[in-house]
């Protein structure tokens, strides 16, 4: 089966619904903006390629295709140095590509001014990285909070999001630790309800586990599955192939060039037709 599908153009930002808005606060973080019926690819990168300048140049990522559906949960796999987080920031447009198309929820991303990408980005994407990035004199909570500078959540309906979103992660009554009174496994969840808290269409993680002990990681993994179950769109990097394996999907990164292995389940199936 292809993953190419054919491209749909300039959709419009996550929209209210259609009738007036419901009085409650906003939804609890238990999974992603719904959105609209038939919706495009999460994801559709279009011989996307980025080359670092140097000298001498680098060619960090070569010309890839790759299609990542709503509720995908797809690993990156490589060595050290082969492109992963070079992929990982054009995914979370932290970063712009040297040659292709991007495609976000059918919306084509080279064409945005600067300001309406950090715009998307913050409505869109949720990060998690291996340091967590929390800031050290803020609360769980105000951590939380920082995410939701960019999205439309009045300001006296952040307080329950967030509050919603340190539930979901395991954390309703750490709300105003501060990081350091929290232990790894705990800073990374705390980055999870910030990554989570503006229902975004994709969680990008970076090595979520790469700082933790292996009874903190396999929390924070059983925390990852469980928000796919919940309908998120996940993209993790990982060295670990115990944290690869858990994904539906993997993509494999080897100097530049990205490749996806045909599952075992389809080349059987290919077998018996
Ligand atoms: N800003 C930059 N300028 C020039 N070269 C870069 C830059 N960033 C990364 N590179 C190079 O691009 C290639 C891919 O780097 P990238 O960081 O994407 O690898 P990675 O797969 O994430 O590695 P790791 O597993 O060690 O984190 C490497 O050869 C790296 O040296
Ligand atoms: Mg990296």
């Amino acid at each position: 089966m292809s993953r190419h599908q054919p491209a749909r153009e300039s959709q419009a930002p996550p929209k209210p619904a259609q009738g007036p808005k419901p009085a409650q606060g906003p939804k609890p973080a238990q999974g992603p903006d719904p959105g609209q019926g038939g919706r495009p690819p999460v994801i559709e990168l279009r011989g996307v390629a980025r080359t670092y300048p140097g000298p001498p140049p680098v060619r960090a990522l070569r010309p890839a295709d790759l299609v990542i559906d709503a509720g995908d949960y797809v690993a990156v796999t490589g060595p050290s140095g082969s492109g992963k987080s070079t992929l990982l920031h054009l995914l979370g447009l932290l970063d712009t590509p040297t040659g292709g198309t991007y495609l976000l929820d059918g919306l084509d991303t080279g064409a945005l001014p600067d300001r309406d990408r950090s715009a998307l980005r913050g409505r869109r994407i949720g990060f998690v990285f291996q340091a967590f990035h929390l800031l050290a004199y803020r609360t769980a909570e105000e951590n939380v909070q920082l995410a939701q500078l960019y999205n439309r959540t009045p300001r006296a309906q952040r307080h329950a999001a967030a509050r919603d979103a340190l539930e979901r992660v395991g954390l309703g009554h750490r709300i105003d630790a501060l990081p350091t009174t929290l232990s790894g496994g705990e800073r990374q969840r705390v980055a999870i309800a910030r990554a989570l808290v503006n229902r975004p269409s994709l969680l990008l993680c970076d090595e979520p586990t790469g700082n933790l002990d292996s009874h903190s990681a396999g929390a924070v993994m059983e925390l990852i599955d469980a928000l796919h179950a919940d309908g998120f769109t996940i993209v993790v990097i990982s060295h670990d192939a115990n944290v690869a394996a858990r994904a539906n999907r993997t993509v494999a990164i080897k100097d530049g060039q990205l490749s996806e292995p045909r599952p075992a389940s389809a080349i059987a199936e290919a077998g018996h037709a």
